[in-house]
């Protein structure tokens, strides 16, 4: 029996990314997917990839800033596959330009960046829990960051909206556990495509770098990595586990890159 044998599951960014390797590795042990993405061709590309391999998943077009799209996206596991048993809160919009330290915040970078990151997934939240309830409940999985713990020099509305993910997935796994809704939140480090480094502007390269030194594993980390935490917090084997954050990170939360600094200097002792 695969691991999400008969459960339909929404994975909202699944054009690329994270997202994108969560849809295949959900359909590949079982499950029905929803693909849902502002870029539909892209869904379209990686439902494809699914079907072709004898999956089952369909594209869903939806904008996160929209709560109407949100609920049609919601409503459209209902219609196509009659019940709704994981939803994977994971798109985001990640523009950074304008966010910036908290004196020279822009009000309106500040109210859209917590429209797309948080306000987004409590209306997936909202929308997906009483159709949730109609089977005896489910799995909610949003993406938060560790930014949302550990806030940075900048982007601090992006860190607010995640540390927001943090205390709605709390929330929600306090309000409905009873009624056997679990929700939990994943807490990536940096993630990146290998293919995108190799291939990147030297800068890129320059910045995969200096996170493989600040952090414990040889390697930053890969969109599969989150995928199969997601799978296991998706899945009945992690049944009794929720409200929790999950860093995966490769130890860079508790790593120490003064250390690193240091060593990279030379300087010993
Ligand atoms: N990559 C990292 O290092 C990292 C680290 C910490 C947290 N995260 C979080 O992980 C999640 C996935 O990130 P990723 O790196 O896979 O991103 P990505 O850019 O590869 O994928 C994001 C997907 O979301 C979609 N999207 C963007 N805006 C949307 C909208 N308005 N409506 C619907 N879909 C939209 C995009 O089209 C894209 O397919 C995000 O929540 C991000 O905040 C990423």
């Amino acid at each position: 029996m695969k691991r999400l044998e008969n459960k339909v599951a929404i994975i909202t960014g699944a054009a690329s990314g994270m997202g994108k390797a969560t849809a295949k590795l959900f359909a590949s042990e079982g499950a029905k997917v929803i693909a849902a993405d502002i870029n539909i061709d892209g869904a379209k590309e990686v439902v494809k990839e699914i079907n072709d391999a004898g999956f089952t998943a369909i594209a869903q077009p939806v904008d996160i800033g929209s709560a109407q799209q949100i609920e049609e996206m919601v409503l459209a596991a209902k219609e196509h596959f009659g019940r709704l048993d994981i939803l994977h809160n994971n798109a985001a919009r990640l523009n950074f330009s304008g966010d910036v330290d908290v004196m020279n915040m822009d009000i309106d970078e500040w109210t859209e960046t917590l429209r797309y990151n948080l306000t987004s997934v409590m209306l997936g939240t909202k929308f997906a829990i009483p159709l949730m309830l109609e089977n005896g409940g489910g799995s909610i999985i949003n993406t938060a960051s560790i930014a949302g713990i550990h806030p940075e020099l900048s982007k601090s509305a992006y860190s607010v909206a995640k540390a927001g993910v943090i205390s709605l997935t709390k929330s929600t796994a306090i309000q409905f556990g009873k009624q056997g809704i679990r929700a939990n939140a994943i807490a990536p480090g940096m993630v990146l495509e290998p293919e995108i480094v190799e291939n990147g502007h030297e800068s890129l390269k320059q910045y995969a770098q200096i996170f493989e030194e600040t952090k414990a594993t040889p390697r930053i980390g890969i969109p599969l990595d989150i995928a199969q935490l997601a799978l296991y917090l998706a899945s009945d084997e992690s049944s009794f586990i929720t409200g929790q954050v999950i860093s995966a990170d490769g130890g860079m939360t508790v790593g120490n890159p003064t250390i690193s600094a240091i060593k990279k200097a030379g300087i010993g002792w």
